[in-house]
């Protein structure tokens, strides 16, 4: 989708949808003054008849009958005048779905956003853009989505700036990669194996300035991956860890580690689930698949932060070799972890690479996981529960994710819950009480981080939408990517 800066009237605009962005009750903006004008009253009568106020979330078409060199205009709603990057993302989509929807090819979007003229920008091109995600692969009648060839974003006055230009392309960039996460997510598990998720990180990731290496199990057993391994054992299918490096041209402002669980199904192991709990658990790779996919986006970012994104990857199976409730994991920084519910594997997998990143002294280290339905449970579906032991580290984070709107809430690292997770043969059992799930999961984490600078975000409820919204389709929202972009881009 290209996307051009128009200086121009809304009374000029010629362009299939001319989308009109209208703050509650604001109804007698000078845009639509001019507009109703020349439509001879008609377009505030029907404003008056169908209820729009300018609410967010109301919208209103209008066939202008050849009285504007528009064909339609199409008034969002945006709520609040001086409204936040989240509403512009929304109107963006639904723009673009209206566009699609009266068989459009282009549309022209009133750029005024008043304040953070850059940010709003950025937001209503990438709401545009994700609006147009479909995952049709494994449909007999699937359609490509409707292309769209441009977006005009137009105002009296506009004058393209740098910035604006930075923002949008930024943008452009980030969103291929929230749907190759998409992607990855909706895949089905016995397709996007463990060894499907390394030959796919070498296709998208390899070449200028990333590098990609992808260990099979000799290798994974050379480097003492433990919790990895354990978790493998009941599968046929063989693991991987995936490490791929990110190296900026100039000085590396700061270094990062992302690590991401890459569990391709999660049958609970041993600790069998239930078979409604597993109909979506080919989700549990979406903290692997962010990390993939937004060091995917860096070469052509320019970000200038040395960035190493670590995903260690398998399924969890009870088959024959499965490992059992009351097995101990010797990790490779000593630690122990005995294991009394296969299906808390996430951590255990998780406490590997983490152990391994760390030892490299990042700045910053940042984990995804769908780590727990505790996390759900508080939070809901929406939101993801972030937990660190820096607090200017997790402000950052809540500041982009909020920014990018993906919604983070900072969840506590209660030491006294410690407790929970003594063992009677090792250092640490790998479940917790019947309390506080969300938070023993991040303890056990935390134990293999030492003093590096950490957050863990647990996507378990965003990762994954189960229904269709503007924004994504039901499945792999690809949560994360937009924020951790954000967050390597402001260092
Ligand atoms: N992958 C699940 C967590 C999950 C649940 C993600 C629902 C998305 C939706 C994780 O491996 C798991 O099974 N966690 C257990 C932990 C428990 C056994 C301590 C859980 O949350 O029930
Ligand atoms: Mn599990
Ligand atoms: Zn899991």
């Amino acid at each position: 989708m290209e996307v051009r800066f128009r200086d121009i009237p809304a009374d000029r605009v010629k362009s299939d949808l001319v989308v009109i962005p209208v703050p509650d009750q604001r109804l007698e903006d000078p845009v639509i003054r001019i507009l109703d004008r020349r439509l001879q009253g008609r377009l505030r009568g029907r404003m008056s008849k169908s209820n729009f106020t300018g609410a967010d979330g109301n919208t209103l078409l209008y066939p202008t009958g050849g009285m504007l060199p528009a064909a339609y205009l199409f008034l969002i709603g945006i709520g609040a005048a001086n409204t936040g990057a989240d509403i512009w993302r929304k109107a963006g989509a639904k723009a673009r779905k209206e566009a699609a929807a009266i068989g459009a090819d282009e549309f022209a979007v009133l750029f005024a956003p008043g304040k953070n003229s850059d940010s709003a920008a950025g937001a209503i091109v990438e709401g545009a853009e994700l609006a147009g995600y479909q995952f049709n692969k494994y449909r007999s009648n699937g359609k490509p989505a409707t292309e769209m060839k441009s977006l005009t974003l137009f105002a009296s006055g506009l004058k393209k700036t740098t910035a604006l230009e930075k923002a949008v392309a930024t943008a452009q960039t980030t969103v291929p990669g929230v749907f190759l996460a998409r992607d990855l997510v909706n895949e089905p598990p016995s397709v996007a194996t463990a060894k499907f998720l390394g030959a796919q990180t070498q296709r998208v990731c390899q070449g200028r300035g990333l590098t990609v290496e992808v260990w099979n199990k000799k290798k994974i057993e050379a480097m003492k991956l433990a919790g990895l391994l354990a978790v493998n054992r009941g599968s046929f299918e063989e693991p991987r860890f995936i490490r791929i490096q990110y190296r900026p041209a100039g000085k590396a402002r700061k270094r990062v580690a992302l690590v991401g669980k890459g569990i391709t199904f999660d049958s609970g192991g041993l600790s069998l689930k239930p078979s409604k709990s597993m109909e979506t658990m080919k989700l549990d790779m979406a903290g692997g698949a962010a990390v993939i996919a937004t060091m995917s986006c860096l070469p052509k970012l320019g970000v200038d932060v040395e960035v190493t994104g670590y995903v260690p990857t398998t399924d969890n199976l009870p088959g024959q070799n499965a490992q059992k409730p009351g097995d101990v994991i010797r990790y490779l920084n000593g630690k122990t972890i005995e294991v009394l519910n296969t299906d808390a594997e996430g951590r255990l997998i998780l406490a590997d690479a983490l152990a391994l990143a760390a030892q490299q002294r990042p700045d910053y280290m940042i984990n995804l996981a769908t780590l727990t339905g505790a996390c759900m449970t508080a939070l809901g579906t929406q939101v993801g529960g972030i937990f660190s032991n820096n607090q200017v580290l997790a402000d950052l984070l809540l500041r982009c994710s909020h920014d990018a709107g993906e919604k983070l809430w900072q969840l506590p690292l209660v030491k006294e819950y410690k407790e929970l997770i003594k063992s009677s043969v090792a250092d640490m059992k790998n479940i917790g009480g019947a309390h506080g799930g969300a938070i023993t999961a991040a303890l056990i984490l935390q134990e293999f981080v030492g003093d590096t600078a950490w957050a863990h975000l647990d996507i378990a409820g965003p990762a994954f939408a189960e229904g269709d919204n503007v924004l994504c389709p039901r499945g792999g929202t690809g949560f994360g990517v937009r924020t951790l972009v954000k967050f390597l881009m402001s260092l």
